[in-house]
């Protein structure tokens, strides 16, 4: 294991899978030195950076990576399930899945104030993660999805470099972090040589509190439902219309706010919900492209007709500056 946070001048870019299968073949050798007979736990999320660590371990040690993945109830519709399945029943990794949907979701009941909600939600994800830690014995080894863009960020000042941050000391893990030398695209090149699908390793950037901050204010689970429904239903037409992989990052918000609407000839007072669709570079600013009007429409058509509660979509136009690309 290449102890230094510091990547050589040597060190060539990963652009294809020769090269990314020599990296495979390097750590895990790395890996199986580091580790020896040893278990390691990892945070799986289902995001790029874990998935990839992930999989790059369970080809060193196979079952002595233990993954636990947290089900929030915050994640895009398909996502637990898509986890469970690449891992557990096609990788045949030794995952524990934790259904944390009630826990988190009391704990954000009533909770409006956008930076409280994003405390209680990563506060709430060590505590059950410190938890799961805590039943497993004979662990003596943590895997991180950190990379290369997170080492030099924290070393700039820009933000704490922490994946499972502030994990309690106690618990005393050694770390392990396969991927810290490389860039997101030389990820994304070895996740696809390690067998992840392409849908997984490409996907978009989502944050870190999920839909939590796509249903504003304080959540419900009847508007959490409705912002997760549109969202399936505007990455499926996004990608039937060829955009995936165009637009940076594209989905649906529910404000915590009704108007009045109608449906076969009655009165209804129901949420809107809002498309927001971004390119940028590095996520600092922000553009809107043009999307053709006749997608806006047949998306309209289907989200109006097949999302519970909702009786109208908007489409934020707005660039950032001076809106932000999430709505809290
Ligand atoms: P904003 O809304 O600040 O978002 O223009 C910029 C990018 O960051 C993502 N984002 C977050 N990611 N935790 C995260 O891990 C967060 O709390 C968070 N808030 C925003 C957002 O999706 C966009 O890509």
């Amino acid at each position: 294991m290449n102890d230094s946070n510091v990547r050589p001048e040597t060190m060539q870019r990963i652009t294809g899978k020769e090269q990314a299968e020599q990296f495979i073949e390097s750590q895990i050798e790395a890996l199986r030195n580091q580790i020896g007979d040893g278990k390691v736990l990892l945070a799986l999320s289902g995001g790029v950076d874990s998935s990839v660590t992930a999989a790059l371990l369970i080809k060193a040690i196979g079952s002595r990576l233990v993954c636990v993945h947290v089900n929030h109830g915050l994640l895009r519709k398909g996502e637990p399930e898509q986890v469970i399945k690449v891992f557990r029943d096609q990788m045949k990794a030794d995952l524990i899945y934790v259904d944390a949907v009630d826990r988190f979701l009391d704990k954000l009941a009533g909770v409006k104030d956008p930076e409280q909600k994003r405390h209680i939600i990563g506060k709430e994800f060590i505590d059950v993660f410190a938890e799961e830690a805590a039943k497993l014995k004979g662990i003596k080894f943590l895997a991180q999805g950190t990379i290369y863009p997170d080492i030099l960020e924290s070393k700039d000042g820009i933000k704490a470099h922490h994946n499972v941050g502030g994990l309690p000391p106690e618990l005393n893990f050694e770390l392990v972090e396969p991927v810290k030398l490389l860039y997101k695209d030389e990820v994304r090149v070895v996740g696809e040589a390690l067998g992840l699908p392409h849908g997984m390793v490409y996907r978009q950037p989502f944050p870190g509190p999920g839909l939590g901050v796509r249903c504003t204010g304080a959540i419900t689970r009847d508007r959490l439902e409705a912002v997760r429904e549109s969202d399936a239903i505007l990455r499926e037409e996004f990608e039937k219309a060829g955009l995936a992989g165009k637009v940076w990052q594209y989905f649906t918000t529910v404000p915590d706010y009704r108007s009045t609407g109608i449906k076969d000839g009655k009165r209804t007072w129901e949420w809107p919900v809002i498309i927001r669709a971004v390119n940028t570079r590095d996520a600092v600013t922000a553009t809107v492209p043009e999307l053709p009007f006749s997608l806006l429409q047949h998306i309209t058509a289907r989200i109006t007709s097949e999302v519970k509660g909702v009786n109208r979509v908007l489409w934020d136009i707005t660039p950032k500056p001076t809106a932000t690309i999430e709505w809290e």
